[in-house]
């Protein structure tokens, strides 16, 4: 028989071979060099950070930030705070992702720093319920707006899921064809929802410069004095801003890591921060403080007061762009940790395979698509969010240690960065009293579950990953998938 072997332009090979040496007859495939590739630079990686951070976010929440603060002084304070706060979160991921080059995120800080086990949990949650629930979230914004345009008549939840579930199997085709497509993507749509902010930007600053500044001089009149308004404003903020830190889940894909990672995190935050601070003066400065709190869709609405009724349609279209360039940025490096987390042998091992021909990890692409789209099933998706802060947050906190116990434990191992260490502090402090004030001020049961789930990962740890009882059980699964995707392993070589 003969021995097929599918030669890559760059040298990476795939071998089939039928194999019987005494055991039951199998197909052996080989694989040499199958490796997700080196494809990022510092254009691409900032389009991961800007393109992934702006997504819904802005075009929503800042009804919610101004309502909750209750003065258009604290709103903007509020989103500053935001900004830099997650510019602390990406100046400390710098630190770690400069320290271990490794993808997947926080995965393998924790894994360094506080050992398998809790690894495995935040791989576990981020998984099962992170991915999958941002990419439903952000996916079920586009569908909105993509129906905005369309005057639809009755019950409009069945159209609005089939717009996100296409949405979400496009993204997974394209992050499965190319790498460099997926890039590319990245790189138009954070382009298009740039020119869209820039233009609320502009008409703002016109706005301001023909007098109307009334609103901004209100200054910090009706000032909330309640912690958890203040507490909730800051989650509808965060919301926003979050998408910081994932350029730490491809540093293995990222030309010159060592300069590029630290560059795109600061770029993209600070970027983004100025954009948020003057979109929101631009939207009071138009709307009023009234009028955007009365908005249904805020951009919209901006978008009717300064181009005309006319041109405000292309504010939808933006609005698409935007959410559909996150939703490629959270695939893209979210299935990341999947990849990571099964190259460990703590998820199934076929789900870190990589296709040999487009060296792209399919199986973990597909596998986080039909998670995300199990997700559309359920009507609300307020209590995802809800979910969604919880856990990321708790995980934020948990990398954050990590940074300050490697600080002890490798010690004398070489950092490119090293953060002063009040930023790594005040960043924990904060995000220790995002995840504990919501439970103190509104106890619900909803935290417990949430609790109980990320708890709950130890109930297929301890047999399938820590004694591995399922040995040889996935062999034929793992077989069908290889062969039928035509995937290999590719083991983490350092460079
Ligand atoms: N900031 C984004 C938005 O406003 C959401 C990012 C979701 N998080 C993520 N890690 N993909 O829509």
């Amino acid at each position: 028989m003969d021995n097929p072997a599918l030669s890559q332009e760059d040298g990476t090979e795939l071998r089939k071979r039928p194999v019987n040496n005494g055991e039951a007859p199998h197909v052996e495939v080989e694989t040499k060099g199958i490796k997700l590739q080196r494809n990022l630079g510092l254009i691409s990686g900032t389009s991961i950070i800007v393109g992934t951070i702006i997504g819904s976010g802005i075009f929503i929440s800042p009804k919610g930030v101004l309502q909750e603060t209750g003065s258009v002084g604290l709103s903007l304070v509020v989103w500053a705070a935001g900004g830099m706060l997650s510019l602390m979160g990406a100046l400390s991921y710098a630190e770690l992702g400069t320290l271990i080059t490794k993808s997947g995120g926080e995965y393998p800080y924790m894994m360094a720093a506080m050992g398998r086990v809790v690894a495995y949990l935040f791989a576990w949650t981020k998984i099962i319920v992170l991915t999958p629930s941002s990419m439903a979230i952000i996916c079920l914004t586009f569908a909105e707006y993509v129906m905005s345009l369309m005057e639809f008549c009755g019950e409009p939840q069945i159209p609005k899921k089939m717009i996100a579930a296409l949405a979400m199997i496009t993204l997974a085709i394209v992050n499965s064809w190319d790498t460099k497509l997926a890039a590319s993507v990245q790189v138009f749509f954070t382009g298009a929802k740039l020119i869209a902010l820039v233009i609320i930007v502009i008409g703002g600053l016109v706005w301001l410069g023909k007098g109307e500044v009334e609103t901004l001089q209100k200054g910090f009149e009706g000032s909330t004095n309640s912690p958890s308004g203040v507490a909730l404003a800051f989650y509808d903020a965060l919301w926003a801003y979050d998408g910081w830190n994932n350029l730490n889940y491809i540093t293995e894909e990222l030309k010159n890591p060592y300069v590029n990672l630290p560059r795109a995190n600061v770029l993209g935050v600070l970027l983004v921060t100025v954009i948020y601070v003057l979109a929101n003066i631009s939207y009071l400065a138009v709307l009023g403080t009234e009028g955007l709190l009365n908005s249904s869709a805020v951009a919209l609405e901006w978008g009717e007061v300064v181009l005309g009724k006319r041109v405000a349609v292309i504010m939808p279209l933006f609005v698409m762009c935007s959410t559909f360039g996150a939703a490629n940025g959270s695939l893209f490096a979210g299935v990341r940790t999947l990849y990571v987390a099964a190259r460990e042998n703590q998820f199934p091992e076929v789900l870190s395979y990589v296709n040999a021909r487009r060296l792209t990890p399919i199986p973990c692409i597909i596998f986080t698509t039909i998670l995300a789209l199990l997700m559309l099933i359920p009507g609300d998706i307020g209590s995802l969010i809800d979910f969604f802060s919880f856990a990321a947050w708790m995980f934020y906190a948990l990398a954050i240690v990590s940074l300050i116990i490697l600080r002890f434990t490798m010690k004398n191992e070489h950092r490119p960065i090293k953060v002063f260490i009040l930023f790594p502090i005040i960043f924990l402090l904060c995000s220790l009293y995002l995840v504990v004030a919501p439970i103190i001020q509104d106890p619900r049961v909803e935290f417990l579950y949430a609790f109980l789930f990320i708890v709950g990962g130890l109930v297929f740890y301890v047999p399938l990953v820590h004694f591995r009882i399922h040995k040889g059980c996935f062999d034929p699964v793992t077989l069908f998938v290889q062969l039928f995707m035509e995937v290999g392993p590719s083991p983490y070589v350092p460079d």
